[in-house]
């Protein structure tokens, strides 16, 4: 899968997609992230990716052209199956859309910045709008790592068989059960004996319970 995160902020992805699972995933040859500096689009001296709105409100807007330009350069190359914009107001990014998104070819998240991004580019070239929640960051970077993240972990092979992304939280609408290692007994602070009992029947079944339990106490509307 190929993902193209469109930024004026190359250097604050940078690092993340060279750490863990994700620069495994990209070593392996199953994501292939590319990061894109929307200021390299620029045309004029200045290289401005962002000017004064129309009407006179407060905040700078970023600029349609670059980012038209952008696009059209890699929609030139390969066929993308959405263009997705980070923003507060879309819709909210869950488990379900990294699960569908983790099923196509090649997409394009474009990070907005500041007040926004000039609006004619949301009705012209974005096909998905995305927000990781109700809550309004400078930026979309971190939303863009956060569903990247979320979206390269399940792409097959990534994760080992141990760390199956199907035994992941809300992949069957159950909070994941609790996790020991050793020491079983640490300052009488003991692991519950069912995981030790080697009896992998019994400990399916206390885990879906404690998954089930945890479920209904934190966060009941997933059972709903
Ligand atoms: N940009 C700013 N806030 C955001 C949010 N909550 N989700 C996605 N993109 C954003």
């Amino acid at each position: 899968m190929r993902i193209d995160i469109l930024t004026v902020f190359p250097d604050m992805l940078e690092g993340f997609f060279n750490c863990s699972m994700m620069a495994r995933a990209q070593k392996a040859g199953l994501a292939d992230i590319h990061l894109h500096d929307i200021r390299d689009y620029t045309t004029d001296k200045h290289h401005k990716t962002d000017d004064y709105p129309f009407g006179g409100c407060a905040g700078l807007v970023m600029k349609i052209e670059p980012i038209d330009r952008l696009i059209t350069d890699l929609k030139s190359k390969r066929d993308y199956d959405e263009v997705i914009y980070t923003s507060p107001d879309g819709e909210q990014f869950n488990q379900k859309a990294a699960n569908s998104l983790s099923l196509l070819n090649n997409i394009i998240i474009l990070c907005g910045h500041y007040k926004g991004i000039d609006y004619r580019i949301r009705e012209h070239l974005i096909t998905r709008e995305i927000s990781i929640g109700d809550y309004v960051l400078t930026g979309g970077e971190l939303a863009a790592a956060v569903m990247t993240d979320s979206i390269v972990r399940l792409i097959p092979g990534v994760l080992s068989d141990e760390q199956s992304a199907l035994s992941d939280c809300f992949q069957d609408n159950l909070l994941a059960p609790p996790v020991y290692t050793r020491p079983a007994d640490y300052k009488g602070w003991k692991v519950p004996d069912v995981l030790l009992s080697g009896n992998q029947a019994l400990i399916d079944d206390w885990e879906f319970q404690q998954s089930m339990e945890r479920t209904k106490k934190l966060r009941p509307d997933l059972l709903q």
